[in-house]
């Protein structure tokens, strides 16, 4: 939005039309990763003010063909983004609704949006403070929603695109109702930043969202109690003693009510050392939670963030169309932003960068870091040379990942590495001294964890490490 022609150009605004669009603005940059142009603005001022399309034309210096073109486009952004009909005539009263419950709270900040976003812990709401009322629900008849994000990291850096990723997840999760979504990837690709730009989607369509991290590894009995005595409003001395039984009882609230959960750094829970999937002692009973979840029929959702899924998520997903695993992948082109705001120069070279750290926000972050403190933001001298430079940050974060391998994966993985074409299996095979069956094992565990790439060539599939990984393996290997 440029202000300048705002001001000149549109009447003067009064507080409420100024946090709408700003509301609007956020959503609208949700959705298409664009901010609202000035005959969008002029649309939504137009729209709340109750002008006619003839009016909203002359104030945005355009035909009135184009304003109801412009229009319709913007109702169905805003559509899609709120899974509510949004046109000219119900805008206003569907955002001052939306608009109210998200900001009048006392304590509640959680303004739906990207900047503005807020999911810390001022917006938690303890059952005895005042509920925000869900958006889509007319007033006093609809149930509302009680929100406990203490555990969700608060948003402080920009978000950029994932539009289609965010639409996926809210088609699964508003309209086909999946009860478990597993969002997976490697460290640092942005699984809890998409959870929690998911969230002011989202949350409207719940009475209760919940977000716990698994970060600490807390038992499932511990992270039981914590979900009921959130859901039931019970003190901790009526719960029930057994975790079987805490168990039931959180499949009833997720029955009797409509509630997110999101389970934040699952891996924590399992284990190292072993095939993907499998839990570390003492967390094995997570599985009959995420199987319970998936298969008995309730309304409510959890999202799983994970570097690897839970092996019962794997067949889950198979066979349970309610089940279902978006794998993210690195932002693209959009990963420019990143580099931009970092004051990284020579735009031309960006792609090169983008693929080498295959759009991994985190490892771009680092890398731009370093780019700026070693060559002053030049990143052709950067790239000049043949060895990766990945530093110490990137390499911690690598050394955690490649920690958690089984014994036969770090085998295959320093295969592939040493190779500097991608290998078929039949070469791998011959390199390394493992039974096709336990291969087979070892490859569909580095896949289930991001940590090799495939391509199809002359009908045979090829296997390859991505540059940064290949780098690490060699320089640290693995094995
Ligand atoms: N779409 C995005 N645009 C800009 N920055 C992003 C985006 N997604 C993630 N980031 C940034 O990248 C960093 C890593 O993101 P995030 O913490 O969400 O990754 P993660 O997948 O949850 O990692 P981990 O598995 O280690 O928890 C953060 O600084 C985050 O702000
Ligand atoms: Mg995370």
């Amino acid at each position: 939005m440029s202000d300048t022609i705002a001001k000149t150009r549109t009447p003067p605004r009064s507080m409420d039309a100024e946090e709408i669009l700003k509301f609007a603005d956020n959503l609208v940059f949700t959705k298409t990763g664009k901010h609202l142009d000035n005959v969008q603005e002029a649309i939504l001022l137009g729209a709340w003010q109750g002008q006619k399309y003839p009016k909203i034309a002359q104030e945005a210096h355009c035909s009135e063909g184009h304003a109801r073109d412009v229009a319709s486009e913007l109702w169905k952004i805003l559509s899609d983004v709120l899974g509510e009909a949004v046109n000219k005539s119900n805008f206003k009263s569907t955002f001052k609704r939306l608009h109210i419950s998200n900001v009048s709270s006392p304590i509640g900040k959680a303004f739906v949006g990207i900047n503005n976003i807020n999911v810390c812990a001022d917006t938690f709401q303890s059952p005895e403070v005042p509920k925000t009322r869900s958006p889509s629900a007319p007033e006093n008849t609809q149930p509302e929603i009680r929100q406990d994000l203490r555990d969700a990291p608060d948003i402080t850096s920009l978000f950029y695109d994932r539009t289609s990723e965010l639409a996926t997840l809210q088609q699964w999760i508003v309209h086909d109702r999946t009860r478990l979504v597993a969002i997976l990837g490697l460290s640092g690709i942005g699984k809890t930043a998409i959870a929690l730009h998911l969230l002011p989607q989202i949350q409207h369509q719940f009475e209760y969202v919940i977000w716990r991290s698994l970060g600490t590894s807390p038992t499932l009995h511990n992270t039981l109690k914590s979900l009921i005595k959130f859901l039931s409003n019970l003190p901790e001395t009526e719960l029930p003693a057994s975790t079987d039984e805490l168990l039931s009882l959180l499949i009833d609230k997720l029955r009797s009510h409509r509630c997110l959960i999101i389970l934040d750094d699952v891996q924590t829970i399992l284990s190292s050392g072993q095939i993907a999937g499998n839990y570390r002692p003492e967390y094995e009973n997570y599985s009959t939670l995420f199987k319970r979840i998936g298969e008995t029929c309730h309304n409510s959702c959890l999202i799983v963030n994970s570097w690897e899924p839970p092996r019962e998520i794997v067949a889950l997903n198979r066979e349970n169309a309610r089940v279902r695993t978006l794998s993210l992948d690195g932002l693209g082109a959009a990963a420019g932003e990143i580099l931009r705001e970092k004051g990284l120069l020579e735009p031309d070279k960006w792609e090169a960068l983008i693929n080498t750290y295959r759009g991994n926000p985190l490892w771009l972050k680092i890398v731009a870091a370093m780019i700026q403190e070693l060559f002053s933001g030049r990143v052709a001298e950067f790239l000049k040379y043949d060895t990766l430079f990945l530093g110490d940050e990137l390499k911690a974060r690598l050394q955690q990942q490649c920690d958690r391998l089984s014994d036969l994966e770090k085998q295959v993985m320093c295969c592939i590495a040493n190779e500097i074409e991608p290998v078929s299996i039949s070469q791998i095979i011959e390199k390394v001294q493992l039974s096709p069956d336990d291969l087979c094992n070892a490859l569909l565990s580095l896949g289930h964890r991001a940590l090799i790439e495939k391509q199809e060539q002359d009908n045979q599939a090829l296997l390859s490490l991505s540059p940064v990984l290949r780098q690490y393996v060699i320089s640290y290997p693995v094995d």
